[in-house]
């Protein structure tokens, strides 16, 4: 599989450079007794990839869920482009904002084409008659979002996959799925939860260009993930939210040098990849030991 990142060009939804895209002001959600998000200020600039981290329970999803309209916040305010956002999610889609969900949600049934279809709709404006009438209106509209919807999947590298069911497709191309279908709503913001979940490295590593290509073409990201790695070779600015409240927000090195996260979340400092002790370890422990000839099949990683 390879991903197309090489296109160029600007995305119908691109920002105006200097912008801010996005600004959340003390934004606070409660469910009941428990304050799952507590007053976090964020801003996300044009041309920018800014990153959500944070323990697992940390609000981050939630934090995504008032962003775009799922959830209404308890208090606070989000803008896009300057305008206060409408509580409802397509609403929020229209005004330029798309999403991927941590918990994949593609229409399994359906054709890889026609689900990147499916994230068209609120670009289209064919009305119901036209489309039930299927004039020469409709038709061309159709032809134009195809179109496009194929040129959405050369860009992610699924092209040769559009008839494919969305449920046949491996983990990893399913997430890669998402962000084509985000971007079929043509976005100026493109948040992404967890998007190199169930990853092998080489498709994080694509994912990672994939996201760099997004945001060349003008549409700013913010990005939650657990993988640090992808994070800090990714973000240009980084925030943390521990127990729903935003702890730091600054650059890779400022965040990684911060002794708060290092205690909250990270638990030792990041130095290097992480990982990269416990390999060695492990490689030098195999190196010693003694060659045996009915080892027990390896143990899946279970993350
Ligand atoms: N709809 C809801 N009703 C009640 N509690 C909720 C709801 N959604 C989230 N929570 C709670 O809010 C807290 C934050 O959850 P959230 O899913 O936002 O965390 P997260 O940072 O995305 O975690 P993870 O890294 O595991 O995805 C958790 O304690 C969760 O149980
Ligand atoms: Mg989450």
């Amino acid at each position: 599989m390879t991903t197309d990142t090489t296109t160029k060009g600007t995305a119908p939804g691109a920002t105006t450079p200097g912008d801010t895209v996005l600004d959340a002001r003390g934004v606070t959600m409660r469910f009941g007794g428990l304050t799952a998000v507590r007053g976090v200020d964020l801003h996300v600039n044009s041309g920018e990839i800014v990153g959500l981290i944070g323990p697992n329970g940390a609000g981050k999803t939630t934090f995504f869920n008032c962003l775009t309209g799922l959830y209404i916040p308890t208090e606070g305010e989000v803008r896009y482009k300057g305008q206060v956002l409408p509580p409802k999610s397509f609403k929020v889609t229209a005004a330029g904002i798309a999403r991927t969900f941590q918990n994949i949600r593609l229409f399994a049934n359906m054709t890889v084409l026609e689900n990147v279809l499916v994230g068209r709709h609120t670009r289209t404006k064919e009305g119901l008659w036209s489309a039930l009438l299927r004039g020469p209106g409709f038709h061309k509209a159709e032809a134009a979002s195809r179109a496009r919807a194929m040129e959405l999947l050369e860009f992610v590298g699924l092209a040769e996959k559009a008839e494919h069911l969305a449920r046949n497709l491996p983990y990893g191309e399913q997430r890669k799925l998402e962000i084509a279908r985000a971007l079929a709503s043509e976005p100026g913001l493109l948040l992404l939860d967890e998007p190199t979940a169930g990853m092998n490295p080489q498709e994080t590593r694509a994912t990672e260009d994939l996201v760099f290509a997004i945001r060349d073409q003008g549409i700013a990201v913010l990005v939650i993930e657990h993988d640090m790695r992808f994070i800090f070779n990714l973000c240009d600015r980084v925030a943390v939210l521990v127990q729903g409240e935003k702890l730091v927000e600054g650059d890779s090195a400022t965040v990684q040098g911060d002794e708060r996260v290092v205690a909250a979340y990270l638990g030792e400092p990041f130095e290097g990849a992480p990982g990269d002790e416990e390999a060695a370890e492990v490689e030098a422990a195999e190196a010693h030991a003694e060659p045996t000839t009915d080892a027990a099949p390896g143990k899946e990683n279970d993350r």
